[in-house]
């Protein structure tokens, strides 16, 4: 369990539009009374501007989907860590599973990244998760435990400083949540990682994603290490967003 208070951060992955984005960020806004939670949406990369002018002011912080393992120079198609800073970017999701598996991103190029967005201070929120195979295969701990490991291993003392994100590939976009238990239960493995190898694990946010909505979201959050959520789908509906939002705030 943190200290702080739960994290809600919405994935958008590529959807939205100027005209999407607007409405769908004002009707947001506009339902936070009463939310105390700390809260972010990540958006797509050209969308950034947008988002920054739209959410200054509020207390909700803007995220982005992912960086660049390089620091400058010719990498065409890239974005870095400090062109993310020019926006004002809290957060960026770094080695989600969409990105391991259609992009080849290795549990090395991610801990590069996760080291990137920290030295442009910004907070990598690190996705770690297993397959439907390696579950059933009994590999989950492994899995999840490899994947943080190296991002462990790359930063250091500058650990306590991620958040992490458990999304267990199977529950992704499919309706099929983990039960509060399964999630709590790989939550205390991540926990006890990072205990191992900083002082200051209890500051770490682990978020659960993968099919969270309004009618999960409470008690998934009422586990001990379940310090927030990463949602893609649910996210991108303003009432349902506001709604565990505000499940998160209490
Ligand atoms: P869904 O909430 O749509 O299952 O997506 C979860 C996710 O991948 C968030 O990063």
């Amino acid at each position: 369990m943190t200290m702080n208070s739960k994290l809600m951060v919405g994935n958008w992955k590529m959807n939205g539009s100027l005209a999407a984005n607007a409405s769908l960020l004002s009707d947001t806004l506009s339902g936070l009374g009463g939310v105390s939670c700390r809260a972010a949406v990540c958006v797509p990369a050209p969308y950034l501007a947008q988002a920054h002018s739209l959410l200054t002011g509020s207390s909700m912080a803007l995220g982005a989907q992912d960086v660049s393992a390089h620091e400058s120079g010719a990498y065409t198609g890239e974005v870095s860590a400090n062109m993310l800073r020019d926006f004002a970017v809290r957060y960026v999701i770094v080695g989600h599973s969409e990105r391991r598996q259609y992009h080849g991103e290795t549990d090395a190029v991610v801990a590069t990244k996760a080291q990137r967005a920290l030295a442009a201070g910004i907070t990598p929120i690190v996705c770690v998760g297993e397959s439907l195979a390696e579950r059933e295969a009994g590999q989950t701990e492994v899995v999840v435990k490899r994947q943080l490991a190296a991002v462990i291993h790359a930063n250091g003392h500058c650990i306590s400083e991620i958040v992490v994100a458990y999304e267990p590939i199977w529950a992704i976009g499919t309706g099929l949540t983990a039960t509060p238990e399964q999630a709590q239960a790989v939550h205390a493995v991540l926990r006890a990682q990072l205990q191992a190898a900083t002082a200051h694990a209890d500051r770490v946010s682990i978020l659960y994603g993968g099919s969270m909505n309004a009618a999960n979201a409470a008690s998934l959050l009422a586990q001990p290490d379940v310090d927030g959520g990463l949602i893609g789908g649910a996210s991108l509906k303003a009432p349902d967003f506001v709604s565990m939002l505000k499940a998160a705030s209490r």
